[in-house]
């Protein structure tokens, strides 16, 4: 099998998340259909009852009210099958301690994907890392089922759920202020104003003249918006 040709197609940022429904540990599945109106990430990871996937999924449920808060809703992948699923979580509740998490108990929904078909849908299967397992894909989807952001990281390498947390807040921050955002972005960071659409806007902005904002030269101007006032816009938004 791992010298076979899979065929995956890969979604693409700015694209509606392909369509499925599927058996997961918390019932069947809809999917993005029954998330319209709410952030979703779906994320895969390669295999139940492996050492970096059980560290991500600690991490993930408990940070999982955090992205509640947003808005946000979580759902996890494996090619596993739904008892593997069910039996590892349990594990992960009942026996592991890990950084000062126990006792953690997976909300979210885990899909079983046996047939590879949601996985493929999705660019999960990368035939040069493995051919029988997800990589650790991340597609974060709007309230439209818009795919907004997409990561995919390697077998060997568990993700920073730190990170997704501020994509999400960074997105909805962008979405409901027309900015973007700058390296490294959080809430309360100066933000980037659209670069000015002629000339004499460009100026003024140079000579200080449209309030708030600040220039770096005239395609590089930023403004101040709050903390608050972003988390005023994005939590429970
Ligand atoms: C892990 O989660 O530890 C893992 C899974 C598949 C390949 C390598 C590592």
């Amino acid at each position: 099998m791992e010298n076979q040709t899979v065929t995956t197609t890969l979604p693409r940022i700015g694209e509606k998340a392909p369509a499925f429904k599927a058996v997961t540990t918390q019932g069947p599945i809809d999917f993005p259909k029954q998330y319209e109106g709410s952030w979703v990430i779906l994320f895969s990871h390669p295999a139940d009852f492996t050492p970096v996937c059980t560290s991500e999924f600690m991490t993930f449920a408990t940070l999982e009210p955090k992205f509640d808060e947003l808005n946000c809703k979580l759902v996890g992948l494996s090619v596993d099958g739904l008892y593997s699923h069910i039996a590892w979580l349990r594990t992960i509740k009942e026996k592991i301690a890990y950084k000062g998490m126990k006792d953690v108990e997976v909300k979210f929904p885990l899909i079983e994907d046996i047939t590879m078909d949601v996985a493929k849908a999705y660019g999960m299967i990368q035939p040069g890392e493995s051919n029988t397992k997800a990589v650790r894909a991340v597609f974060i989807i709007d309230p439209k089922g818009i795919i907004r952001a997409m990561i995919y990281y390697p077998l060997s390498m568990g993700r920073n759920f730190d990170e997704l947390l501020r994509a999400v807040q960074a997105l909805k921050a962008a979405d409901e202020f027309s900015v973007a955002t700058p390296a490294d972005w959080r809430p309360g960071d100066d933000v980037i104003v659209p670069t000015a659409g002629s000339c004499g806007v460009a100026k003024d902005r140079m000579d200080g003249k449209e309030a708030g904002v600040t220039c770096h030269d005239w395609f590089f101007c930023t403004k101040k918006i709050d903390k608050d006032a972003v988390l005023k816009a994005i939590v429970r938004k």
